[in-house]
């Protein structure tokens, strides 16, 4: 059972949650839907809104679905629940229905999430826009991330919801 709880009110330390914890990044709708793993992102205030920001590479399917639906979500796990992560961040969706081969169940609510999550964050999108490398200040982030040139498309979802386990 979730609950819902004011951003506000919302305890965790955003770098360990997004960069140790990792998240999943779902998007679809009844019909279609899939989730992959994310490590990179935030969460923070812009446009007088409370916001999340992700970077997804063009090639994901999960980005098909970001582009299609105007909501998603991200979901935090407990740690039982890595191998999933694992494999939600190397499977893909354009090959095998990964949200039924990691048992999860799904719930929708604007977006597709996860009653296994410990928490949920469901967002509108407000933009989206592709790196363009050459706004890219230091030539090693380039040298480093982009090899492939495989740019990261930037979405900023403004926050509607956060909900956690109840039992917590
Ligand atoms: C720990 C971890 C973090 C990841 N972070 C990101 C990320 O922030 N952005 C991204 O585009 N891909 C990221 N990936 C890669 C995608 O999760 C992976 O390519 C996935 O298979 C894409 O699934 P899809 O094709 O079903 O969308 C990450 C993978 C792992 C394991």
């Amino acid at each position: 059972m979730f609950k819902e709880i004011d951003a506000l009110k919302w305890n965790g330390n955003v770098f360990h949650k997004i960069g140790k914890e990792w998240m999943l990044v779902s998007a679809g709708d009844e019909t279609k839907a899939n989730a992959m793993t994310a490590s990179w992102g935030g969460m923070g205030v812009l446009w007088n809104k409370q916001v999340v920001f992700i970077f997804i590479r063009p090639q994901r399917y999960t980005k098909q679905l970001l582009d299609t639906h105007d909501h998603f979500a991200l979901s935090f796990y407990d740690e039982s629940h890595r191998n999933m992560l694992q494999y939600m961040g190397k499977a893909s969706g354009k090959d095998e229905d990964k949200i039924q081969i990691s048992h999860l169940h799904l719930i929708m609510d604007h977006a597709p999430y996860f009653e296994e999550a410990k928490e949920v964050i469901i967002a509108r999108k407000l933009f989206a826009q592709e790196i363009d490398p050459e706004c890219i200040l230091d030539a090693q982030v380039d040298k480093n991330c982009y090899p492939e040139k495989d740019y990261h498309i930037l979405y900023v979802g403004e926050i509607e919801k956060i909900l956690i386990q109840s039992a917590q």
